[in-house]
């Protein structure tokens, strides 16, 4: 009897201790700091990411890296002047173990600094800009989005193929629309086309006449553009009441008509757009996917929500190779590394700047989708400039 007892304990002990998750158990719950936006022109992008990232972790039992999760959120209100006290508030006063955000490029860029600096893990779910994963690139920052340049860029060799010569690019002035313009140039110029002009107003400005017409006066071939959220959907709706949609193509990255169609209605229609997802991709992943979002949060899931559920999903690689442990930057980024990520969007992989190398789509609005016209750029990768790790 007595035998049998330190039988069972032997199997107890070497059970407890096979387990990859003991380290888990251990740590508590693993705190994650949301700093995106809940107000302002990207309010509904910041809700859609959350409920992407939440959607994934539920479809975990509620755990990461055997980790159950506390969340902690500031709502950043897309500005960048507030932005280093707020991701050090996460840091310092709240501790998380992980920060995820943000939409807008300007918060990130203040997010990455403080990441790198106090080495905390940190996955952007949206924001472009190129920094993060160029000069400001190090091996505790992850994006599961895009940078900037990719969609721009792709968009650039579409128009260029169209046959397009002469186009006015208008966005808002700052590192989203200038490092869009920039890779819509780097595309379009290559192939003899030229951007007669770069029309800009300030963030998040919606005072769209003065430049409407503007444009009317250039008489380009097409114009490019970059906007998103509220003020991409005021943008097509003020592009078709100004007269220009029936005689001058209007173009953008996808984010133009991405999650903001029921605002544009009609105005959108037709409107072609490069990005990284696109609303009937039709791979298993993104069905279901597509098909829990709705029951769920009794919505259609946009490429946000994709984004959101990717980096949950980033996370969660990450952290079952570290075995819950936040901390252990070079297991987490080796196991990312050699990763294929099952996306809604199709599968893709990490740059070495930790950037997704991805299929770019062309899409088409048609009703209320865009819809996947083909791939404009296959495996897509941001060149990283200026990245040393
Ligand atoms: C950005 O600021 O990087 C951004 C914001 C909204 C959509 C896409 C990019």
């Amino acid at each position: 009897m007595r035998y049998k007892n330190i039988f069972n304990l032997g199997i107890a002990i070497s059970l407890l201790t096979c387990s990859p998750f003991i380290g888990a158990q251990s740590q508590g719950k693993l705190k994650i700091g949301f700093m995106l936006p809940a107000t302002g022109t990207y309010a509904a992008l910041g809700t859609a990411i959350d409920n992407g990232f939440r959607l994934y972790v539920n479809e975990q039992g509620g755990k990461i890296g055997g980790r159950e999760i506390e969340y902690v959120r500031v709502d950043d209100e897309s500005d960048p002047s507030k932005a280093a006290d707020n991701v050090n508030k996460l840091i310092k006063r709240d501790n998380v173990d992980v920060i995820v955000g943000s939409v807008h490029s300007g918060v990130a860029m203040a997010m990455a600094k403080a990441a790198k600096e106090s080495g905390t893990l940190l996955i952007v779910p949206n924001a472009g800009a190129v920094a993060v994963t160029g000069p400001m690139c190090a091996p505790n920052i992850f994006r599961s989005s895009f940078s900037n340049w990719q969609p721009g860029f792709a968009m650039g060799e579409v128009a260029a193929k169209k046959g397009h010569k002469k186009i006015v690019t208008i966005t808002w002035k700052y590192a989203a629309g200038e490092e869009t313009m920039k890779g819509f140039k780097d595309g379009f110029e290559k192939s003899g086309g030229s951007v007669i002009k770069d029309l800009t107003l300030p963030f998040p400005n919606v005072e769209f006449q003065a430049l409407l017409t503007e444009i009317a006066s250039l008489k380009p071939d097409a114009v490019f553009t970059f906007f998103a959220g509220a003020g991409a959907a005021k943008f097509v709706k003020d592009y078709a009441a100004a007269g220009l949609k029936k005689s001058i193509p209007l173009y953008g990255s996808g984010f133009l008509t991405d999650g903001v169609l029921d605002a544009e209605g009609v105005d959108a229609e037709g409107i072609l757009t490069t990005l990284h997802y696109a609303d009937n991709l039709n791979n298993k992943r993104d069905q279901s996917f597509r098909l829990a979002y709705a029951k769920t949060f009794k919505l259609q899931p946009d490429v946000y929500a994709v984004q959101g559920y990717d980096a949950a999903q980033m996370l969660a690689i990450g952290l079952s190779a570290t075995q819950g442990d936040a901390k252990n930057i070079t297991t987490f980024a080796q196991a990312l590394m050699k990763s294929k990520i099952d996306s809604p969007r199709g599968t893709f992989t990490l740059s070495s700047s930790h950037n997704p190398v991805q299929d770019i789509y062309l899409r088409k609005v048609i009703g209320k989708e865009n819809v996947n016209e083909g791939v404009a750029s296959k495996a897509l990768a941001d060149p990283g400039l200026g990245c040393k790790m």
